[in-house]
């Protein structure tokens, strides 16, 4: 493993050195001011590469939410966003991808400096994917159509009727992201709000506050009426707990653990608001005994090392044919051995360090309970040995169908390698698991591949691939790994109420 230079010479461009002082005092966006958490408390924003604390973000109380629900419901009734024009909403919500797209290098550096990854991959794939979501919204925005019903109603003989139904926002919604994939989760968040015309209260996760409050500056400046979206930074217990519980919020959109997602499906119940979550995974990438070596060895090792594991669709369980099994768990594990670990701003960096130094104690503490329970490590097995919160991308082989690591998300470089025999044996243990986001197949037999996809329990299930996500293609988990599905014309159902109207003529 090569470890590229430590971060001591690595600084923050111009521009966003301007925006952390622009935000020095902790602020946050209730309507359209910048304001500071009412007690002033604020929290530490970390360079995970370094360990480094390099800026402070207010720590909203339960008071700053009610603040931005209620500059949420303002806005949600004010003509300027109620009455706008579904084509002005669109283009509106193109405008901001513009910006996105103007400032993409600067959001990119914001990402990996608050988060860790490799600013090359937060420049083409998170800023990217964003951009690229929103303005697929963009154009539902004019296409949020009822139907026309026929209907017959018998206790009415001879009555002449009309009945259509329409599409309304559902409100005010509150939005809490995690920090893997920040300005990603906001915009798919945010994408479907701008669309048809609800307002949010945007929470970003407390390990990754600040490409929220850029956004938050790009929503001002595109022209967003004050209180559209609100960006409160703080943390789950207190604010999230709050939005969720709150009387006046709609409808809660969460990503994150399923723990969380069930306390949040709970405080819901306080009003009723509708719920939808995209929650963990411990996705299979099963790799059947025909499949393209070459191909399913870097499928693989993509799938559970992207963004450092911290995926929630990662590949963690990898079944290999018998036949194949050494050779691919080999090539997976010098795979990882290849990748070049290093701060985010650094060029040559491959893999940069996980979130917080708290993920990477569960990680490397979930890596030693796979060790303790029996498992070889074919490589990594630690945490590197360098500052910040880096973990060696680790392959372990000799897992047993109960281990730990094949039961619990790791959510990090961590993969276990099991070897199968044939397609039912295969399929029963994909899906030996509470959660259900996703899967990949591996291989070029389409009889045994299209056999074994209707078997799988999984929002998606890629073939001959993993990971390839696209704003057209709903996204979400079976069972314990979510409800509702993000993305695709299926997000409209989250973010409306279905109203019939019915008249007699
Ligand atoms: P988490 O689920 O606690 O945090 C995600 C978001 O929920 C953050 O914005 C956080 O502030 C908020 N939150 C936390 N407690 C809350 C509460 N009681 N009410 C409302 N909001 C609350 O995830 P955490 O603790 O950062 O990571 C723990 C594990 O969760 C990870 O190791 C991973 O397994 C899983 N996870 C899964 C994600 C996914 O995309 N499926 C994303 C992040 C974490
Ligand atoms: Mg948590």
């Amino acid at each position: 493993m090569h470890i590229s230079s430590q971060g001591s010479q690595i600084a923050p461009s111009a521009a966003v050195t301007e925006f952390l002082s622009r935000l020095s005092d902790g602020r946050m966006l209730i309507g359209d001011r910048w304001v500071a958490a009412a007690d002033g408390a604020t929290f530490d924003v970390v360079d995970p590469a370094t360990g480094r604390v390099f800026h402070r973000a207010p720590q909203a109380t339960a008071a700053d939410v009610d603040a931005a629900v209620a500059a949420a419901r303002e806005a949600f009734e004010n003509p300027a966003w109620a009455d706008m024009t579904p084509t002005a909403r669109g283009q509106l919500l193109w405008k901001l991808a513009d910006l996105i797209e103007a400032n993409a290098d600067e959001l990119a550096e914001i990402e990996s400096l608050d988060n860790g990854k490799a600013k090359v991959i937060a420049r083409h794939a998170d800023v990217v994917l964003a951009v690229d979501f929103l303005r697929y919204m963009a154009g539902w925005a004019t296409k949020i159509e009822g139907s026309t019903v026929p209907v017959s109603v018998p206790y009415m003989p001879g009555a002449k009727l009309f009945a259509y139904t329409q599409r309304e926002p559902v409100g005010v919604v509150a939005q809490i992201v995690p920090w893997n994939f920040p300005l990603l989760m906001a915009a798919w968040k945010l994408g479907p709000v701008l669309a048809v015309g609800c307002t949010s209260v945007l929470k970003p996760a407390e390990q990754t506050p600040l490409s929220a409050l850029r956004l938050g500056e790009l929503i001002l400046e595109a022209g967003y009426p004050a209180g559209v979206v609100n960006v409160v930074t703080g943390f789950g217990h207190i604010a999230g707990a709050r939005l969720a519980e709150h009387p006046d919020v709609d409808k809660v959109a969460f990503t994150g653990s399923t723990e969380v997602g069930k306390l949040i499906g709970h405080a819901a119940m306080s009003n009723l608001k509708r719920v939808s979550l995209e929650l963990g995974g411990k996705s299979p990438v099963i790799v059947l005994p025909d499949a393209d070596l070459e191909q399913s060895i870097g499928g693989a090792a993509n799938a559970i090392f992207f963004n450092h594991g911290q995926v929630c669709t990662a590949g963690s369980r990898l079944y290999v044919h018998r036949s194949i099994f050494d050779r691919v768990a080999e090539g997976v594990a010098a795979a990882a051995k290849g990748i070049r670990l290093g701060h985010g701003l650094d060029p040559e960096t491959q893999m940069g360090p996980l979130v917080s130094e708290e993920q990477a104690r569960r990680v490397a503490g979930y890596i030693d309970a796979g060790l303790s329970e029996g498992a070889e490590a074919l490589c990594g097995g630690r945490r590197a040995d360098r500052d910040g919160f880096f973990v060696e991308p680790t392959v372990l082989v000799g897992c047993g169908p109960d281990a730990t690591v094949v039961r619990e998300e790791i959510f990090g470089p961590v993969l276990c390698a099991m070897p199968f025999d044939d397609l039912d044996e295969v399929a029963k243990a994909a899906n030996d698991t509470p959660y259900g986001l996703a899967a990949s197949v591996w291989g070029t037999d389409l009889r045994q591949i299209h056999r074994l996809v209707p078997k799988i329990k999984a929002g998606t299930v890629w073939v001959n691939a993993h990971n390839v996500l696209d704003a057209a293609l709903p996204f979400g988990g079976f069972k314990q790994s979510g409800w509702g599905r993000e993305m695709g014309r299926s997000v409209l159902d989250l973010y409306t109420e279905e109203k019939s109207v019915c008249m007699v003529v």
